[in-house]
């Protein structure tokens, strides 16, 4: 379902890397690695040091449960059935794998869709937080998969950023958000197809619930598997069981410049609203509705950036746009509120996330 990568690394180069980090994950070391949505920092997820890693490295509180990255079955194992395929790589996993959880499996691994299930009682309590499920898989990314089969163990990743701010979708993103680790081994796997964090749904309780929405929706998954995920908001008991999720923080994904949203039509009241009205605004448009307005082409300090009105491409670029306009000095971000729709859950979610958090870090709303 996700557009492959350009190609950074030929195919000895690739097998050269894979190998290195597969070297570095066996001595308890930290890889980056490119994934379809976000790039990942992975340790081995049977090493509780490397494990203790990550948390330390991105500055996470040790009770926020990471996912575990499943290689897919080989082509060779595939001739068989599978299914079969699939379910020998997830049962020494969990504790219950429900046939709902493997419909799901079927229809969208690889690819960008977690799924949380009641773990295995050798699964490290460092991996899932201290909870009793476990998030698992399997990335749609040709080098994240070279590494996986090179290294046959299981990898926990969280996304590679610090704790809070805005994932990486670039190699580039990744040095520059942890630049003071100059030994940290990054596979460049190109920029990230999905451009957002994969949908995660919960399997553990016997109600499939969306825990985060993702490039797949649970409308997709109904028409796909017949599976219905009920949506967090629509569930009255949804405090009692939805666990824990560092991207339901209210403020996550966060730029270092405020950002707010505008209605459709109502870019320039929403620029009013802010103190400076000389501030260095950067004001994002449809890439289909340039503005003609006379206020906006007059002022100096309001230029336009386009943005394309497809929910996919919005995801694909959204971080990048982010850490791009983050890197010039805006005093304000103003963004279009996405369209209603499914498609547009999971960008909105990151935009509100990031409208919260935004701004220089002594008034960010982000604990960490
Ligand atoms: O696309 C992705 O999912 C990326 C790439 C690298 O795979 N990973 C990612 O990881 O976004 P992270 O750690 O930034 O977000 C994973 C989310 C967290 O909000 C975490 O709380 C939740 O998954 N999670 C992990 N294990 C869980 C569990 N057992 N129960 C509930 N939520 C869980
Ligand atoms: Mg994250």
């Amino acid at each position: 379902m996700t557009a492959d990568p350009q190609p950074t690394l030929s195919g000895s180069e690739l097998q050269h890397a894979v190998e290195q980090a597969v070297r570095r994950l066996q001595q308890g070391g930290l890889v980056a690695i490119p994934t379809e949505t976000v790039y990942g920092l992975a340790a081995d997820a049977s090493n509780e040091q490397a494990v203790q890693k990550i948390f330390s490295t991105k500055g996470r509180p040790a009770d926020h449960p990471l996912i575990v990255h499943l290689a897919a079955p080989s082509i060779l194992d595939t001739l068989g059935n599978r299914s079969d395929a699939w379910f020998k790589l997830i049962a020494p996993w969990v504790r219950d794998l429900p046939e709902e959880a493997m419909r799901l499996v079927e229809a969208f691994w690889p690819g960008p869709l977690t799924l949380v299930l009641k773990k295995d009682k050798h699964v490290l309590s460092a991996v899932t937080g201290g909870q009793d499920t476990i998030a698992l898989r399997s990335p749609d990314h040709p080098v994240a998969q070279a590494l996986l089969q090179a290294f046959g163990g299981g990898l926990a990743a969280p996304s590679a950023n610090r704790f809070g701010k805005v994932s990486p979708t670039r190699a580039a993103d990744v040095s520059a958000e942890f630049s003071d680790q100059a030994n940290l081994l990054i596979l460049d796997g190109g920029d990230c197809a999905v451009g957002i964090e994969s949908t995660i749904v919960d399997l553990s309780s016997g109600v499939p619930v969306l825990l985060r929405p993702g490039a797949i929706t649970p409308e997709q998954i109904a028409q796909q598997t017949g599976v219905r995920v009920l949506q967090t908001g629509a569930c009255a008991d949804s405090e009692k069981i939805t666990p824990r999720v560092s991207g339901s923080l209210k403020a996550h994904y966060a730029p270092n410049t405020p950002l707010r949203l505008y209605a459709a039509g109502a870019a320039l009241d929403c620029i009013s609203q802010y103190p400076d009205t000389k501030s260095h605004v950067a004001l994002i448009v449809w890439d289909s509705e340039q503005m003609s307005d006379p206020q906006v082409l007059g002022a100096s300090h309001i230029q336009q950036v386009t943005i394309p009105e497809q929910s996919d491409l919005f995801a694909s670029r959204l971080y990048r746009l982010l850490r791009d306009l983050d890197d010039h000095s805006w005093d304000l971000i103003v963004m279009p509120e996405p369209p209603i729709g499914q498609e547009w859950d999971g960008v909105r979610d990151r935009l509100q996330r990031a409208c919260f958090g935004s701004g220089p870090p002594v008034n960010n709303h982000v604990s960490s």
